[in-house]
């Protein structure tokens, strides 16, 4: 295996007398789609503030593009290309798109002027390439279905360079279709060669653009399976019900 974007090496986080995460190791690689599964509880979110600086390992360490990381907040990890998209998004309600994509990171003029015309650019260029051509960079964000969003808060963590991007139960309150709309989104990232870690309790929201599934169970990684020796999802759903176990899956 070429050497991965991010490696996480024997993660340790504990919350008093909660064991959130008991020595999990995983690995990215670029342009990789990993999901990352497990029922509530399990650690997903945990690693996930981890693998962003919002929580410092008691234990472990990490890589990123080949080299020792050690970060210590949500904008070292940002600066690294590291990005976290939460489902509660981050958007500001009623602001139109454009303000949205730009949020703490607007372009400006001479004498700290917003740059608007800038911004409008650049957000009109970003709907065609999410796929959301019916919407303006004027709209506001209130307006916007859940897929619509969630691929706009996807939008700006790519557009500001993010090399892996980690989505937090993105499908968790989307319909079907919008769920499909966002995975297709994801795949296209892909095809650009950025990575992503996806998580979620359903593996039916994932299997489709995953190209590899790692589950947690109480703080420790119980599998670690590529997509081409997993047949059906139905497979990951049986293992994270304990009814089949990960060494009887595999090639
Ligand atoms: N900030 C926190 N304080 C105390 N306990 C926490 C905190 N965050 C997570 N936990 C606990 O750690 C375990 C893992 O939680 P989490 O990582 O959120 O799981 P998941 O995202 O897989 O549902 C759970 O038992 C949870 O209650
Ligand atoms: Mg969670």
């Amino acid at each position: 295996m070429p050497e991965p974007l991010l490696y996480a090496k024997d993660i340790h986080k504990s919350f008093g007398p909660v064991a959130a995460l008991r020595g999990v190791t995983v690995a990215v690689g670029r342009g990789e789609v990993v999901g990352l599964l497990g029922d509530n509880g399990a650690g997903k979110s945990t690693l996930a503030k981890i693998l962003v600086g919002l929580y410092r390992p008691d234990k472990g360490e990490l890589y990123f593009e080949g080299r020792r990381v050690n970060f210590r907040s949500p904008r070292d990890a940002r600066m690294h290309g590291i990005e976290i998209v939460y489902q509660d998004l981050a958007l500001v309600e009623d602001l139109p798109i454009y303000r949205n994509l730009f949020l703490g990171r607007e372009p400006r003029r001479a004498l700290g002027m917003l740059d608007i015309e800038a911004m409008k650019r650049e957000a009109e260029k970003l709907l065609r390439e999410i796929g959301i051509n019916i919407r303006r960079p004027d709209d506001i964000v209130r307006r916007l279905s859940g897929g619509e969003r969630q691929a706009i808060a996807i939008a700006r963590a790519v557009k500001f360079g993010a090399k892996l991007v980690i989505l937090d139960e993105p499908t968790a309150a989307l319909s079907v279709k919008e769920t499909e709309f966002v995975l297709d989104y994801i795949g296209r990232l892909r095809d650009r060669g950025i990575s992503v870690i996806f998580i979620t309790h359903n593996i039916f929201h994932v299997y489709a653009v995953a190209d590899r599934f790692v589950i947690l169970e109480h703080g420790s990684k119980i599998a670690d399976l590529e997509k081409r020796c997993v047949e059906r999802p139905e497979t990951i759903v049986d293992i994270i019900a304990q009814r089949l176990r990960p060494d009887q899956v595999g090639c």
